[in-house]
């Protein structure tokens, strides 16, 4: 365990139980993650300097970024922000799939972030295990790691998708099984594509992992998630050994959920 040490006001050894909260809709919601998001980056600062952040893709977050953008939170330290992918498609940055696109687009290019200090997955590269090594190097090589060891996110942010993934972890994939890797390019056939990924153990080692779930689709597969421990989905493989596990999921997400998860209720 390596960088991050002390991200995220968590200091307990045992997996804490997840935390789900239910915001009346998006706006609440986005508004939510954004006050997280302050709060953490704020303490990593002061603990320890530097914050680091795994941003997730997908349409979903593009709010919480636009919110940050606008400072919709006051005193982000963005100079002392460094800034990953949790996952990325394998296209250039330019290309509207991009997840490193969406997020410039929606937020770096607004705020004064050190351009040093973000650290994309160059998925313009055409050899996706190439790319998927270089990316692990950066890493290895930000986190200090000796061999064996996993970076700490302070903060991993994740989406949740219709068939249980998240980041780029599809059901059925040869990455659901990687116990080494910090990175790797994922084969996925119905995209007939690679997607690259970050591996469960380094999900796992996050000081704070934060699921943004939104909008009415996404009701059934949540309440699998949540409710299901025998549905053996991806997302549902994210539990931090030693981190904080937060859901903001807004209540059109959280309509097929059980009422005492509704009044509070917290799976363990
Ligand atoms: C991606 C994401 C992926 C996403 C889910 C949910 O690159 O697509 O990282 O894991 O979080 O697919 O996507 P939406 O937010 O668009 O529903």
């Amino acid at each position: 365990m390596r960088g991050g040490e002390n991200g995220c006001m968590s200091t307990s050894r045992m997996a804490p139980q997840p935390e789900i909260r239910i915001l009346d809709n998006s706006a609440d919601l986005f508004q939510a993650a954004a006050v997280e998001f302050a709060a953490l980056a704020s303490e990593a600062v002061r603990s320890k300097g530097t914050f680091s952040v795994a941003l997730s893709g997908g349409s979903t977050p593009k709010g919480l970024y636009t919110l940050l953008a606008n400072d919709a939170v006051p005193s982000i330290p963005w100079g002392r922000i460094c800034f990953f992918w949790g996952d990325e498609r394998h296209v250039p940055p330019v290309n509207p799939e991009s997840n490193y696109g969406m997020a410039y687009e929606a937020m770096l290019s607004k705020v004064p972030v050190r351009l040093q200090n973000v650290f994309r997955i160059h998925a313009e590269v055409k050899d996706a295990d190439a790319a998927a090594v270089a990316y692990e190097q950066d890493l290895k090589t930000f986190f200090n790691l000796r061999p064996g060891e996993f970076p700490r996110f302070d903060l991993t942010l994740l989406g949740l998708g219709p068939d249980g993934h998240t980041a780029s972890l599809f059901p059925g994939t040869t990455a659901l099984h990687e116990k080494d890797r910090l990175v790797v390019a994922n084969w996925v056939d119905k995209f007939n594509a690679y997607r690259f990924t970050l591996t469960l153990p380094v999900l796992n080692q996050s000081a704070c992992v934060m699921f943004l779930v939104s909008g009415q689709e996404k009701a059934e597969i949540l309440r699998e998630v949540l409710e299901n421990p025998h549905a053996d989905l991806p997302a549902q493989k994210v539990r931090p050994a030693d981190g904080r596990l937060l859901w903001l999921v807004d209540s059109a997400a959280a309509s097929g959920l059980s009422q005492r998860i509704k009044d509070g209720w917290q799976p363990s």
